[in-house]
């Protein structure tokens, strides 16, 4: 049974977040879901996340999971309030203690602040499978872009978490703390060797002023296409090129923000004594 899967971009983020459900009534997956945060006043809502609670509803779809490709740096994740508002157990990669520990050195968090991934219902170990009702899935570590990234195939589609990008855009940056370019050309390596009309569904598109968003592409598209990635690139120039963009990368708006909620499974750090919720800005860190 192909999966079905609803697609949302969110263009303040550029990243696409996806409901993969059986049919209409069956069970579903969320995947990535975008938590909007408004830096300007420190304020979040709800407008992304509805649009796939919504849709949920619409298809009353019974959510067995709400999956994350990996700690984003560029949006908040709305893990915790669908969980809320829908059930399903969250899940990450096993590696996520690793990311944890850096960022809790980083933003200096509360001693308790436990790095072996608790705050997730699942921890899912390389080459994992498991259910959406009757859609085998299977998650595939693919680090890189950081040490903890999965990409999760479910029945004939291939969600790559930050690994490609459309063809014409290319490939995730290397720099965050654990990431590796040389570690994330093998991990593309391994989704590019999968059968050639698999589908493809990108993280984030940052599409140029001349197409609209896209998000799906295949396995042959890849690698005939890629700008980075392409077939014939081999390691070495791969990681030169990746090296020399990431060193002219600006870090994204949101990172500081979206870290210390995504670590967290989606949940907003405890409260200070007077019930207000706080993040921290290390100054001259990053
Ligand atoms: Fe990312």
């Amino acid at each position: 049974m192909p999966a079905q899967i609803e697609a949302f971009y969110d263009p303040s983020t550029g990243t696409i977040s996806y409901v993969i459900y059986e049919a209409r009534g069956g069970k579903a997956a969320l995947l990535d879901p975008v938590l909007d945060y408004d830096p300007k006043s420190g304020r979040t809502s709800h407008g992304n996340a509805q649009r796939l609670l919504d849709f949920v509803r619409a298809q009353a779809l019974q959510v067995e999971w709400i999956l994350e490709t990996h700690a984003h740096a560029d949006h908040l994740s709305a893990a915790a309030w669908l969980k809320q508002q829908l059930g399903g157990r969250t899940a990450i990669g096993a590696r996520i203690g690793q990311v944890q520990q850096v960022f809790k050195d980083l933003f200096h968090l509360e001693a308790d602040f436990a790095c072996d991934g608790r705050q997730f219902d699942h921890l899912f170990e390389d080459g994992e499978c498991f259910q959406i009702g009757s859609l085998t899935a299977r998650a595939l570590a693919v680090p890189g872009h950081t040490p903890a990234d999965l990409a999760y195939q479910i029945a004939d589609a291939v969600f790559v978490g930050d690994t490609l990008f459309m063809p014409d855009v290319g490939s995730a940056r290397c720099d965050f703390p654990g990431g590796n370019a040389a570690t994330l050309y093998r991990s593309v390596q391994r989704l590019l060797a999968l059968p050639s009309a698999t589908r493809l569904f990108m993280c984030h598109d940052y599409p140029p002023a001349s197409r609209a968003p896209a998000w799906q592409s295949t396995v042959a598209e890849q690698r005939a296409a890629n700008i980075h990635l392409h077939d014939g690139v081999d390691e070495a120039s791969f990681v030169a090129m990746r090296e020399a963009r990431d060193r002219g990368l600006g870090m994204p708006v949101l990172i500081l923000p979206a870290i210390q909620i995504n670590i967290r499974a989606g949940a907003l750090p405890p409260a200070d004594s007077n019930g207000v919720h706080y993040l921290r800005i290390p100054l001259n860190q990053l």
